[in-house]
Formats: C-alpha cells, sequence, structure tokens
C-alpha cells in the first residue's frame, strides 16, 4: 500500500497557534530559577553570616573546614590555595548545586524556559537541529546517576543540623529556626528519595523486583515520591533558600529567632 508523505510543519522561533498564554510558565522558571542561582551564588561566596547558634545554613552543610563550631575538621583545608578567598560553601554546595542543576525534571523545564528548545509545546524553537543528550556538552547531564549517591549522604547532614536546632547551650528548646531548618529537611528528603535515578537504583533495574519484597517496599516508597517530583522541587527550593535567609538574616541581626519552647 502507498503512503503519502506527509509535510513536516516547521514554525519560526515563538510561532505557535495555541491562544492560551503558554509564555507564562517559562518566564516563571527563568525568575524563579534564574534568582536561586544567582542568590545561591552570591551566598555560597559569602563565607559569613551562615551559622546563628545551633543553626547552620544548608548552603554550607556539612561544613568541613570553616571558622564556626559546626566545622568538621578546621578552619581552613590545608590545600586550599592560600590566594583564594575561602568559603566553606564552596567545597560542598557544588554537590546539591550539581544534583538539583541536573536532575530530569529540571532539565526539561530549564531547556524550555531559557533555551526555548522549544518555549513549550507546539511554539516554535530557535533552533533546526536536535543533538539531545547523546552528544557534548548535554551528555554530561548524565552524572546525575553518580552526583546521587553523594547527594543522599549530604541529606544525611541535613538532618542531623535540624536535630541539632533543638539544642541551644545544650538545653533542649525550639525556635523558629529549629522548625525551619526541619522543614528544609522533610522537603528535600521529599526530592530526593522521588529521584528517577535512586528509584532505578533502588529497584528499577532488576527484572522481577516483587521477588524481592524489602527492595519493592523501598521502590514503591520511592514511587509515591517520585509522582510529584515536580512539586517537591519546587517546594525544597524555596525551602533550602529560606533557610539560608533565615539564619543569614538572624546571624545578622536583622531578624530575631523567636523562641517557642
Ligand atoms: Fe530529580 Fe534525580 S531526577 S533529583
Amino acid at each position: 500500500m502507498a503512503h503519502a508523505q506527509l509535510p513536516i510543519l516547521r514554525r519560526g522561533f515563538g510561532e505557535t497557534m495555541r491562544r492560551d498564554a503558554w509564555w507564562v510558565q517559562p518566564a516563571v522558571v527563568v525568575l524563579v530559577f534564574g534568582s536561586f542561582i544567582v542568590y545561591a551564588t552570591w551566598a555560597a561566596f559569602q563565607g559569613k553570616h551562615y551559622t546563628f547558634g545551633p543553626y547552620l545554613s544548608p548552603f554550607y552543610s556539612p561544613e568541613l573546614w570553616g571558622s564556626s563550631p559546626h566545622a568538621l575538621f578546621g578552619e581552613r583545608p590545608p590545600f586550599w590555595p592560600g590566594f583564594m578567598p575561602f568559603s566553606a560553601a564552596l567545597l560542598i554546595l557544588p554537590v546539591p548545586g550539581l544534583f538539583r542543576f541536573t536532575c530530569y525534571y529540571y532539565r526539561g523545564t530549564y531547556y524550555k524556559a531559557f533555551w526555548a528548545d522549544p518555549p513549550s509545546c507546539a511554539v516554535g524553537e530557535p533552533r533546526k537541529s536536535y543533538l539531545g543528550e547523546q552528544t557534548f556538552p548535554l551528555i554530561l547531564q548524565n552524572v546525575h546517576r553518580y552526583i546521587m549517591y553523594l547527594a543522599v549522604p549530604v541529606l544525611g547532614f541535613l538532618w542531623w543540623d535540624a536535630f541539632k536546632a533543638f539544642w541551644f547551650d545544650g538545653e533542649f528548646g525550639i525556635g523558629v529556626g529549629s522548625l525551619v531548618l526541619t522543614l528544609n529537611a522533610v522537603l528535600l528528603s521529599g526530592y530526593t528519595f522521588g529521584c528517577h535515578s535512586l528509584r532505578h537504583a533502588i529497584g528499577g533495574y532488576r527484572d522481577e523486583l516483587s521477588k524481592s519484597k524489602a527492595r519493592k517496599a523501598c521502590y514503591d516508597g520511592c514511587s509515591v515520591f517520585n509522582r510529584a517530583h515536580m512539586r517537591w522541587a519546587w517546594f525544597s527550593l524555596f525551602g533550602v533558600a529560606f533557610s539560608d535567609l533565615y539564619v543569614r538574616l538572624c546571624s545578622m541581626g536583622i531578624w530575631t529567632d523567636w523562641r517557642i519552647a
């Protein structure tokens, strides 16, 4: 049977027959995600006002080397070049930063929003060819599955920070900051446990997953978070930025950390 060849419709950049406000979502992503990247980069280079009492900013956690009592190994790493200003966040923030930047959900979102590739469904894009993630540089996005193994232990440290945030000079207490850091750990857990790579590593790679009950239960747990991965991604982004801001402003004396108990 003969098949008719249908012509491929190529739209010019931004051309579309859609009548809805399709541009709103990519514009909001540029604004929110772009602002987060600018703020997190600025905060990482500050090197000060990242602790307040028992609170430690998640951008600086775990503080491997640093000037606060939270530091694990001392003030300044011996390998750090003398001419370079040191900030504890520069050693650790690349892990959660790259984990988020290479996340499968965020990739789909910022390819549309920042690179207009395409800007939205059925809207013309600026390029005529699609190179995908099988060539350099986007093939590097595949490091996500390896960074996941580093991001999970960092999450463990954030839970430890949340626990410490309830102890003021050895006495149990609850400050607003205790709740802020705990909520941050909850949101980041929801985001991390729904990671596609984690779900694959936990059980997705198995042919007959149901044969291992424990593994199947973990996989199903990940699937619950995975179904709302987009929401966890955005809520945890706000949570981690606000946690840093909260600790920073308390440390600068601009905000008061109200004690609840
Ligand atoms: Fe989003 Fe792994 S896919 S964190």
